[in-house]
This record gives structure tokens, C-alpha cells and sequence, in this order.
């Protein structure tokens, strides 16, 4: 097993009627002006603004509001929030929604004591401080409430970036698997998808992590298995609190121990797809490249698939990459590209766009053509 070292200080505040909980965690960490940052306005139909709001004036934290973050979230709409945030001279930050809000929330914290956050994007500058971050989790998915990173699309230059640093981990994260009951089922999906993807992209990188393995294979397994319980019952209240921590855990460093930081190959072919194309769902878009992924990688690297096919019932890979293909099928997920509106004629042009990462892959670093079989076998 590799060495590896862990850090996680997020709090997580987990359950029922829980929400009502933040404006004393503000309070008691001594802040007393905070942007409350949200999306598209998801949190005003299911209660979740109200619940907040009560709870920050009862707890006499001043507030000031930022909304219209949109899935894959925009570099424009960060630095539009940056200005907002330094004009009202806040002292943290309260994130309402899924991965987008959070990620954006993230950005904005560091940004605002950065002259150019894009130039820590691109790892020319580093940050020495960022504002204090809290999580009010509404999509169970990204894991962005328990890690320290962040991802944002430049729009100008189409390009989605990963930045992270660990003063973004959030001081507090509330999840309330109720208020997810208001979820569109694609959402639902997307969720469990990219869970799923998150632990796909350490699982391979090390067969001795042993402990890390059992562990991944439960967590994908309860992901699939909460999903279908959703697919019958949408208000299944166990079901939707045991895909929330799967979800957490997927991506809050537990599922990754001993793998060496894992491979992340398919996060970056899908961050180039949704930064051409915003509006592919990052976990619609990992359902579609992960199944090619292992189809190329399987043959290349047979040792390092030994076993991934139980997660699925079965004894071999191409039996669980049937299975595999089959359960997003049932669930009314993409399972190609064509699926996702995406031209056969745009291949090159996506394919380039992959290759302006510096790195692709871990284990296997690849090469333009890799990508380019990839994207063959996910059309
Ligand atoms: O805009 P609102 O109104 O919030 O609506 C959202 C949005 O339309 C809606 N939604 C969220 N909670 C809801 C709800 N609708 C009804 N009821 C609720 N309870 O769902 C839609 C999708 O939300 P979004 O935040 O975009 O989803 P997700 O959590 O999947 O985040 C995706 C983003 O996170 C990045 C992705 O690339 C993508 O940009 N990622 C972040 C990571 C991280 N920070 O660790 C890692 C991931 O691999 C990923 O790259
Ligand atoms: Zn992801």
C-alpha cells in the first residue's frame, strides 16, 4: 500500500431539519457578514431559502444575497461575485446548492484576495488566504461540501479548469437528504454518476490498497442500489440519506487513500466535452466516457481490472460493461456521445481541446491518440 497522508476539517451536520443549524455555526466561528451565494432559484420553491434565512436573522448574522450560479459554473459570474462580495466587505460565505454553487463559493473565497483568480487557475500564483466557507448542500454529487476543491469554465477561452487549495475546505457543511426530495430524476442520476466516477478514478490505480478497494466497492454498490430505490420512490427518505454520504465519501479523500491521487483521466476528457458544451451535466457526461474508458483500458492494462466486475455481479469485464451500459439505460442516462448531441464531425475538435490539459491520466498518461480511440469507442 502507498504511503498517503489525510486531512479533511470540514464538520458535516447531517440529517432532517438540520438547515436551521447554520446561523449558530456562523455565529459561534464569530462571523457576522455573509454572502449567501445560490443558483438558479431551485432553493425558493423547496423551503430551503426560508429555513436559512430564519436561521441567520435569529442568529443576527447580516446578510447579503448573489444569485443566478449556473451549472458549470462561469470564471465571469466569479469575478461579477468577487466585486459584489468586496463592495459589501463580507467576512465569509454561505453556499446553497449543489457542486456549481459550491465550487463557485470556493472560487469567490479565494479570488477575493487574488488580483487575477484565473492566474491561480493556471498555477502562476498562489493563494496565502481565503474567506471562511459554509455548505448548505442541495444535490448530493460533486463532494464539493467535504473537499478543498473547485472547477470553472473560463468562457472566453472554453476551457473548465480544476484549482484547490486547503483553505477551501468548508468550515461547516449541512446535508439535509430531505430537501433533495425536489430533485429532477436526471439530477438524481447525474449525482450517483459522478459519485460513481469519483471512485472509479482512484480504484484502478492500486490493487494493494486494499482497505481503500472493499470500501469502494460498497460505496459504488450503495450508490446504485440507492438510485434504484429513487428511480421507484423518489420521497424514499433512507434511500436519498445513504446516496448523500456515499456521495460525500466518494469524493472526500476516504475513497482515494493509498491510490496516489488517482488517475482523473475521465473528469478531464469530460471537463473539455461540458466546456465546449455547457450544458452536458458533469455526470451525464461521466456516464458516457467512463463505460470507453474501461473498454479501451481493460485490454491494455488487464491486471489492473481483476476484479472491478463484482461492483456488478459478474465474472469478467465485458459482462460488466453490458451490465454497466445497461443500468444507465434503465435509468434513462446517455450512454454516448450522439446521445449527448455531440457530431461525429466535432470529434477533432473536442479531442484538441483535451489535449490543452498538460497532463491526462495517471497511471497511463495519454497520448492524442489514446483520446482520439476514446472518443471512437464513446460515440
Ligand atoms: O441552480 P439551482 O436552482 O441550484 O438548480 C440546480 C441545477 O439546475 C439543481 N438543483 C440542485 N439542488 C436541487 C436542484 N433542483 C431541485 N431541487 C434541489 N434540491 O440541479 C442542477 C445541477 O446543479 P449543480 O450544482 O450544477 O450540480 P452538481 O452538484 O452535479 O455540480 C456540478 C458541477 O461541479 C463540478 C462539475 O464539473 C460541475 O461544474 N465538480 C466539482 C467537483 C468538486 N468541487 O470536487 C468535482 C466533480 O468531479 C465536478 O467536476
Ligand atoms: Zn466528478
Amino acid at each position: 500500500m502507498n504511503n498517503f497522508s489525510f486531512y479533511n476539517p470540514t464538520k458535516i451536520i447531517f440529517g432532517k431539519n438540520r438547515i436551521t443549524e447554520i446561523g449558530k455555526e456562523i455565529r459561534n466561528n464569530n462571523h457576522k457578514r455573509i454572502l449567501l451565494l445560490a443558483g438558479q432559484g431551485s432553493i425558493k420553491t423547496n423551503g430551503v431559502y426560508d429555513q436559512i434565512t430564519a436561521s441567520l436573522k435569529e442568529n443576527k448574522i447580516d446578510f447579503v444575497e448573489m444569485w443566478g450560479v449556473q451549472a458549470n459554473p462561469t470564471l465571469e459570474k466569479v469575478n461579477e461575485t468577487i466585486e459584489f462580495a468586496r463592495k459589501h466587505d463580507v467576512d465569509s460565505i454561505l453556499a446553497v446548492g449543489g457542486g456549481s454553487v459550491i465550487d463557485s463559493a470556493k472560487a469567490v473565497a479565494v479570488g477575493f484576495y487574488l488580483d487575477d483568480l484565473w492566474l491561480f487557475m493556471q498555477r502562476k500564483v498562489q493563494a496565502k488566504e481565503a474567506l471562511p466557507l459554509y455548505t448548505v448542500l442541495t444535490i448530493s454529487a460533486t463532494g464539493s461540501e467535504m473537499n478543498s476543491g473547485f472547477v470553472i469554465t473560463n468562457s472566453k477561452t472554453q476551457q473548465k479548469w480544476g484549482g484547490g487549495s486547503p483553505l477551501l475546505f468548508p468550515r461547516v457543511s449541512v446535508i439535509d437528504p430531505s430537501i433533495q426530495f425536489s430533485l429532477p430524476w436526471d439530477q438524481t442520476v447525474n449525482g450517483g454518476l459522478d459519485a460513481i466516477a469519483h471512485i472509479l478514478e482512484y480504484y484502478f490505480v492500486d490493487d494493494k490498497a486494499i482497505t481503500t478497494r472493499e470500501i469502494d466497492k460498497a460505496l459504488i454498490r450503495t450508490i446504485i442500489s440507492m438510485v434504484d430505490r429513487l428511480q421507484e420512490n423518489p420521497q424514499d427518505y433512507s434511500a436519498r440519506a445513504n446516496l448523500a454520504w456515499s456521495a460525500t465519501l466518494a469524493l472526500n479523500g476516504i475513497s482515494g487513500i493509498g491510490m496516489n491521487g488517482g488517475d482523473w483521466a475521465c473528469h478531464t476528457i469530460e471537463h473539455a466535452l461540458s466546456a465546449l458544451h455547457p450544458k452536458i451535466a458533469h455526470g451525464a457526461g461521466l456516464g458516457v466516457i467512463f463505460p470507453a474508458w474501461i473498454e479501451y483500458m481493460v485490454f491494455k492494462y488487464p491486471e489492473k481490472f481483476s476484479d472491478w466486475f463484482e461492483i456488478w455481479g459478474e465474472d469478467n469485464s465485458i459482462s460488466a460493461l453490458i451490465s454497466m451500459r445497461n443500468k444507465l439505460r434503465d435509468w434513462g442516462s446517455p450512454v454516448a456521445l450522439r446521445d449527448l448531441c455531440i457530431r461525429k464531425d466535432e470529434l477533432d475538435k473536442i479531442a484538441d481541446k483535451i489535449m490543452e490539459f498538460p497532463v491526462i491520466g495517471s497511471f497511463s498518461k495519454f497520448t492524442r491518440e489514446d483520446i482520439e480511440s476514446i472518443l471512437i469507442l464513446a460515440y
